[in-house]
């Protein structure tokens, strides 16, 4: 065997102009990485050289993905060019599979610079899929916008890239190896985890497992479903929920991770994770739940497959915050949503006198505001809720926060939402998708919305539908002061308040691989009628929603792709 030290090269690449670092990373067609010359190298240049070199010399930093068709390929090249980039030591997942609540974890645990993060989350994956490669900084949250406009401005004018070709890295054995690398006087070490276990470890220092323990396999214990959806979440709910927490191992469903996620969406909603509703429907199950591909997402439902909405979910848990040993211990600092999430989590700060932010989406902002102190809980309405534990959404986490009110309550989820109903009133809430819309008839179509809404006639303007009747008290594009750094973010949405509180936001998705998704998001809050359907009750302001913006004109299309 040749034990000479294995060559570092410089090799000339052409940027593209499109290697915009969003709220989930950079995400393309698979075959966008395939076919396009270095396109997956000049990222990952980009990426490392916005570290300032003297932090990158022999540092620490975490890989690991969903596991989707692509990573593993990736993951080589993110390796062989890391070493040629300086940095000391990687911890990889076994398999280049690990959560990304649990490499937010990690990246914090090893104290890394940071760590790349292979996913596209709840978009599908498999050859005609989508890849994703997200950067997270050593609070172990997404870049900032800061870090990631330094990301893009680099990849804009990149000339070349390091890379060590002759590296071959083994992903499938756990340990260590180390490569002498030429011109260096340290050995480039890469260490294989296993994470479920540092993962473990956190989680049991936030929650009471014996009486999690005591609900899920005690003598009048509860029965749950959970379905992984063919993603990273798969290894965890086995070896947490089923090894360590006694569910039965059919309780666990979809939990080997597949590079296609078994050909469905890992989009843990009433669409794509129907088969945990329908299992759910003839009562068997008390307690269901489905993790999105990488593990950050989750959807939580009762028995009969009641539905709790992600803005419901984030207010219940704040509600019920202390039946979470971790928050008796910290205290609560602040609650924190995403714009265009249901004010129903305001109603919980009001009445608790706890501060309450109101964020764009993307966790980055939440990370920002849990550095400071200043947040201990948050959550999105795109299926996403989470503590200052890590830096990322956490599905587990989120189960494990539900499960633990009931413990402590010794109430179903029924009880839970009803009761909470009761007490707050109830924020209806949907969304609607219009996927894979062509890129400029969207953004024309938020353009000519945003000067139609901001005219100054748009307020005290008046929409009637059936009998209600809706008067616009403000309308704006969305823009984020971040208190913590002053940072302002502009375009986060536009947004249309009605004098009743209701609200009809538009915004694209950031994180779409296809083409652009159009959201309307639409809520409004009812004190007495709490047991309504949500489609019917929010009928009349998706009409005026489509009426202002006009979407089904300028798009051709008859409705949207995904109602959540
Ligand atoms: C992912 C991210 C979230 C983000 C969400 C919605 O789940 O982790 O932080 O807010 O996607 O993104 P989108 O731009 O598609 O609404």
């Amino acid at each position: 065997m040749d034990d000479s030290p294995l060559q570092v090269l410089t090799v000339a690449t052409a940027p593209y102009p499109d290697q915009r670092h969003g709220s989930g990373g950079l995400r393309r067609m698979v075959n966008v990485f395939q076919t396009r010359k270095h396109y997956l190298h000049n990222f990952i240049q980009s990426i490392f050289s916005s570290i300032d070199l003297r932090d990158r010399q022999g540092s620490t930093v975490m890989v690991g993905g969903d596991g989707r068709f692509f990573n593993q390929t990736a993951i080589r090249v993110i390796v062989q060019m890391a070493a040629a980039n300086g940095v000391g030591r990687l911890v990889i997942g076994q398999h280049g599979i690990m959560s990304t609540p649990a490499i937010s974890c990690m990246i914090r645990k090893c104290k890394a610079i940071g760590g790349i993060i292979l996913t596209a989350s709840h978009d599908p994956g498999g050859p005609n899929g989508g890849l994703g490669i997200k950067f997270n900084t050593a609070n172990g949250g997404p870049a900032s916008e800061a870090v990631a406009n330094k990301i893009h401005q680099i990849s804009r004018t990149i000339e070349e890239f390091a890379i060590c070709p002759g590296l071959q890295v083994d992903l499938m054995t756990l340990g260590r190896q180390t490569f002498d690398l030429e011109n260096k006087f340290k050995p480039f070490t890469v260490e294989i985890v296993d994470s479920v276990e540092s993962y473990a470890n956190l989680l049991r220092n936030i929650f009471d497992f014996a009486a999690l323990k005591e609900l899920l396999s005690g003598e009048s214990h509860i029965s749950v479903r959970l379905d992984a959806m063919h993603g990273a979440a798969g290894p965890y709910v086995r070896r947490i929920l089923c090894g360590e927490l006694g569910c039965p191992a059919n309780s666990a469903v979809n939990c080997v991770p597949l590079e296609d996620f078994g050909g469905q969406r890992p989009d843990p909603n009433l669409t794509y994770a129907a088969d945990l509703a329908d299992s759910m429907r003839d009562g068997q199950f008390d307690f269901g739940a489905a993790f999105g591909g990488d593990g950050d997402r989750h959807m939580v439902l009762g028995k009969h497959g009641l539905y709790v909405s992600p803005s419901d979910s984030v207010a219940v848990i704040a509600d019920n915050i202390f039946c979470i040993p971790y928050f008796q211990h910290t205290g609560v600092r602040g609650f924190a949503r995403s714009m265009p999430t249901s004010a129903a989590l305001d109603r919980v700060a009001k009445a608790t006198k706890i501060e309450l932010y109101e964020t764009p989406p993307g966790w980055n902002f939440f990370g920002s505001l849990m550095d400071a102190g200043k947040l201990s809980l948050c959550g999105e309405e795109s299926f996403g809720a989470g503590g200052d534990h890590i830096r990322e959404t956490d599905g587990l986490w989120a189960v494990l926060a539900w499960l633990s009110i009931m413990a402590t309550r010794r109430q179903s989820v029924q009880d839970i939402l009803k009761d909470h109903w009761l007490k707050y009133g109830r924020n209806y809430f949907t969304r609607y998708d219009y996927e894979s819309i062509d890129i400029d008839t969207a953004c024309e179509m938020m353009e000519d919305l945003e000067i139609i809404i901001t005219d100054k006639s748009f307020v005290k303007q008046r929409f009637a539908v059936e009998d209600k009747l809706y008067q616009v008290e403000k309308a704006d594009s969305f823009e984020y002061t971040d208190p913590v750094n002053s940072s302002l973010t502009r375009n986060q949405g536009l947004r249309i308040i009605f004098s009743d509180g209701s609200r009809i936001i538009y915004r694209l998705s950031g994180t779409r691989i296809n083409g652009a998704t159009v959201q309307i998001y639409i809520d409004s809050y009812e004190k007495e009628r709490l047991s309504e359907d949500t489609q019917v009750m929010l009928a009349p302001l998706a009409t005026i929603a489509l009426k202002i913006s006009k979407l089904h004109h300028r798009t051709g299309r008859s409705g949207p792709s995904l109602i959540t």
